[in-house]
């Protein structure tokens, strides 16, 4: 070859590889985030990113944009490996035109969808975008409308992970609201759909840019994100370590790891681990870490509905999706933002093959003119929906409260539960001991003579008949009541038998999941 071919071919690699030029990616630094080509290098294993479309240049002619050079047209894209598996990603470079996108920078991230769904490979996109690129205007506002679209046709089939690392307004936030998982940067990010300036316009509030949008809104007050990264390496890593959890795509599994927890180990301390009174609080957490491999678990949405966890974690290797009741909050209790945490939490297990382990102790729905108005048996439908739905191995463990509707919208055998297995201290009724004797016993206590003796009298004797799993165990609904130390290796052989497992569901277009 010529070797001023080679030389042509080295100017070109060196020019996009400078994306902005060095002023803008020094501010970018300033401003406490890497550049896309850094938080791609630490993305993928050392030395297996392969770019792709480096050269593709934008057509737009308004505004003067004829004479802008955007390197890589403010979008790097391509593949390389995560932990020795393929992953596509894509990283907007906000040192080229502030990021912004339009027809052909959305035509590359397409391509990233396109390819990664052909050879059935997750997609990370980092996000970091002044929005729709002005200039472009309705070629910009297509190119966001053909990714949404193409994100809505991957949805259930690779996992779609979004992370925002600096602006993310307007409608450029429904592709990472498509996505399985959102991750923000802690005080870099923010996610909009009008920003501070049109919110004062329009409705007179004054609010900063990071209190209407920023990460830690998004993870405890809207719900619209599900992971927070301290910074740019953190968010990354962390975005490492949930894939390590996830399957390829929906006709794979996830990757099972070496496992050097004995899957038979009994854990003593879970014989006295509920507390005497069962109106006390304890830590599910204490439950899950005996449970899992090494105490290991990533935690989903750890920040908002804290009344339920949601987690990935393993069991034996294996990767399981585990749905708790918390009794520290709320009691435990089911709301409307429980119900939507742990329903898409659900779905998107079922949607990649992993199993779901749920937790149970639950007094019942959150009661209040604020969840009946909220919509709660809307949003609670979604649950029932979800888990009824899911044809992954389901395994349920009672061990207290399993009251009423929140029992079935637990997940109990009747929803489809492939094991159900409860503790001793485990309840299962109607309703709880003090509600049931105010209905059923209400007369027998008004009329006797020393009220206060007779309810506590009713209140045992309906305790000692129904507080219990026995009766639910009697009729097929609780398959055994097990020993709780002897948990984790129950589990772990509950899932391995469950491996096989094959359900079908009636053939439909698809399903009218309650929104
Ligand atoms: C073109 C843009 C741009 C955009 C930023 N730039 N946003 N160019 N289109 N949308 C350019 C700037 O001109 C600047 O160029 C460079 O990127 C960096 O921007 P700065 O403003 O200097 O950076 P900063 O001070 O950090 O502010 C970042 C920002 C601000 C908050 C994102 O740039 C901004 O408000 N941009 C506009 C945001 C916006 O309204 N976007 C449209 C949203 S609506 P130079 O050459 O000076 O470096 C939307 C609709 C999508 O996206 C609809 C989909 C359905």
């Amino acid at each position: 070859m010529a070797v001023n071919k080679l030389e042509d071919l080295k100017e070109r690699r060196a020019t996009i590889i400078s994306g902005g030029g060095e002023k803008r990616i020094a501010k970018q630094h300033a401003n406490g985030k890497l550049t896309a080509r850094e938080r791609l290098d630490l993305l993928f294993d050392e030395g297996t990113f392969v770019e792709l479309d480096a050269y593709v240049k934008h057509r737009c002619t308004n505004f003067g944009m004829e004479k802008v050079d955007a390197p890589a047209e403010g979008v790097v894209t391509g593949y390389g490996k995560v932990d020795g598996r393929i992953v596509y990603a894509y990283s907007q470079d906000f040192t080229v035109v502030g990021g912004s996108l339009g027809e052909m920078h959305a035509a590359k991230i397409c391509k990233v969808l396109d390819n990664a769904l052909k050879v059935g490979a997750p997609v990370v996109g980092l996000n970091d975008s002044g929005g729709a690129r002005i200039q472009e205007a309705v070629d910009a506002l297509s190119g966001y409308g053909k990714i949404f679209y193409k994100n809505t046709l991957a949805s259930g089939v690779i996992p779609q992970i979004t992370a925002i690392m600096g602006p993310c307004a307007g409608g450029a936030v429904y592709s990472p609201a498509l996505t399985d998982f959102i991750f923000m940067v802690d005080q870099t990010s923010q996610m909009f759909i009008t920003g501070p300036q049109v919110i004062k316009t329009v409705t007179g509030e004054e609010v900063s840019a990071e209190a209407l949008g920023g990460a830690m809104t998004h993870n405890t007050v809207s719900g619209v994100a599900q992971f927070i990264g301290n910074n740019d390496e953190a968010c990354i890593a962390e975005i490492r370590r949930l894939l390590s959890f996830l399957p390829s795509n929906n006709m794979e599994t996830a990757p099972v790891y070496d496992c050097d927890h004995d899957v038979n180990e009994l854990a003593e301390a879970l014989n006295d681990i509920m507390p005497d009174n069962a109106n006390k609080p304890y830590d599910m957490f204490d439950i899950i870490k005996t449970i899992v491999d090494n105490g290991d678990y990533m935690e989903y949405q750890p920040y908002f509905a804290k009344n339920i966890i949601t987690a990935f974690a393993r069991i034996d290797g294996q990767t399981v999706g585990i749905i708790a009741n918390q009794p520290k909050v709320l009691a435990g209790c089911l709301d409307v933002n429980a119900s939507d945490k742990s329903a898409r939490f659900i779905r998107t297990c079922d949607a990649f093959n992993i199993p779901l382990l749920n937790i149970i102790d639950v007094p019942g729905f959150l009661p209040g003119t604020q969840q009946e108005y909220g919509g709660i048996i809307r949003h609670g439908a979604k649950m029932l929906y979800a888990y009824s739905e899911a044809t992954v191995p389901k395994v349920s463990l009672i061990v207290r409260k399993a009251y009423g509707g929140s029992y079935l919208a637990m997940c109990s055998k009747d929803l489809g539960a492939d094991l159900v297995l409860a503790w001793p201290t485990a309840e299962i009724a109607v309703m709880g001991p003090q509600g049931a004797a105010n209905i059923i016993f209400r007369n027998e206590i008004k009329e006797s003579d020393d009220p206060k003796a007779t309810r506590e009298r009713v209140i045992k004797a309906y305790t000692d008949e129904f507080a219990t799993p026995y009766k639910a165990a009697e009729r097929g609904f609780v398959d055994d009541v097990i020993e709780p130390a002897a948990t984790r290796p129950r589990l772990a052989d509950a899932f391995d038998m469950l491996a096989s497992k094959r359900e079908a569901r009636p053939a439909k277009k698809h399903g009218n999941i309650p929104l």
